[in-house]
C-alpha cells in the first residue's frame, strides 16, 4: 500500500502547485491514500470550506491542520455541519486531537478505501514553542487504544524537532509513520524507525520557496529589521510541492520505504 502526505499547502500558489502534481503523482506511484495538510492554504491563514472541496477534488482522503486552523471561521461550521460517525468531507478535515477537550472538529478519522483497506489519520500538535494544548505523547496512547486500522498516519503539527523526534520514537513500532509539519523547511532525516515506522521531521511546505516560509521576504525582513509590526502576505515565487511518499503493508500497517518529493514548476 503506498501513501502520500502532502506537507502544508501554503496560499494561492501552494494550491497551484498541487493541482500541477498532486494528479500525476497519484496515478504515477499507484498511491492508495493521500493526506494533505491544508492549515495555511487560504492565503497562508487556515482553510476555507471551498478550498477543502477542492483539495478533495484533487483525490485527498484527509486533510490535516494545525495552529492555524480555527483562522477560517466557516471552516468550524464545516467541520460542525456532518455529525461525529459521518465519513462525509467535512468529517475528513482534522483539526489536532490533543486541543482541549469540548474544542469543535475531530483530530482522528477512521475510514476504509474502496478497496477495502482500514485506516486511520490522526493529527497531533507540539507543546514546545506553542500554544498550550494536552499532552501528544500520553493523548496517542490513550488514541491508540481505540483505533481498530492497521495503517496509521500521524501528522504531528510542531515547531521543535527535538519534540518530533522524541515522538517518532515513542511511536515506533506501534503506527505506520509520524510525519512533521509546521516549520515549512523539508528535512532530510526521511527513514523506516527499526520498529517499521516511517519518520521526517518535517515534509516541508507546499508553497512559494522564494519566501520566509510562505511570506513575503520583503515583509519579513521589514520586521525583523525594525521590530515594527506590518502586515503577511503570501508569496508567490518558486512554487514547489513537498511530500512524503510511503510504501507500507496494508495488513500490519508496517512501513518498508519512504521517498520524499519536492516538485517545482
Ligand atoms: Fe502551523
Amino acid at each position: 500500500m503506498r501513501i502520500l502526505f502532502v506537507g502544508d499547502v501554503f496560499g494561492s500558489a501552494g494550491r497551484r502547485i498541487v493541482r500541477e502534481h498532486i494528479a500525476h503523482v497519484i496515478a504515477e506511484r499507484g498511491v492508495d491514500l493521500v493526506i494533505v495538510n491544508a492549515e495555511n492554504a487560504a492565503g497562508g491563514f487556515g482553510c476555507t470550506p471551498a478550498i477543502a472541496e477542492e483539495l478533495f477534488d484533487l483525490g485527498a482522503h484527509v486533510l490535516t491542520t494545525g495552529n492555524h486552523v480555527w483562522d477560517k471561521r466557516e471552516l468550524i461550521d464545516y467541520m460542525q455541519s456532518v455529525p461525529p460517525d459521518s465519513h462525509e468531507r467535512p468529517r475528513r478535515v482534522l483539526r489536532p486531537a490533543n486541543y482541549v477537550a469540548g474544542t469543535p472538529g475531530h483530530g482522528i478519522y477512521e475510514g476504509t478505501l474502496p478497496n477495502g483497506q482500514a485506516y486511520a489519520v490522526i493529527n497531533l500538535q507540539g507543546r514546545v514553542f506553542m500554544a498550550s494544548n494536552d499532552d501528544p505523547f500520553r493523548k496517542m496512547d490513550a488514541i491508540l487504544e481505540t483505533i481498530k486500522a492497521k495503517v496509521i498516519f500521524v501528522d504531528f503539527h510542531a515547531e521543535a524537532t527535538s519534540e518530533k523526534v522524541a515522538l517518532g520514537w515513542y511511536l515506533d513500532g506501534r503506527v505506520t509513520a509520524v510525519v512533521g509539519t509546521h516549520t515549512h523547511v523539508p528535512t532530510a532525516d526521511n527513514r523506516v524507525l527499526p520498529g517499521g515506522t516511517a519518520y521526517q521531521t518535517d515534509v516541508g511546505m507546499s508553497g512559494p520557496y522564494e519566501s520566509v516560509i510562505g511570506v513575503e521576504k520583503e515583509m519579513v525582513l521589514h520586521r525583523f529589521l525594525t521590530g515594527m509590526p506590518g502586515k503577511f502576505e503570501a508569496a508567490k515565487g518558486d512554487p514547489r510541492m513537498a511530500a512524503l511518499l510511503i510504501e507500507c503493508d496494508g495488513v500490519t500497517g508496517q512501513a518498508y520505504t519512504t521517498q520524499r518529493l519536492l516538485l517545482g514548476e
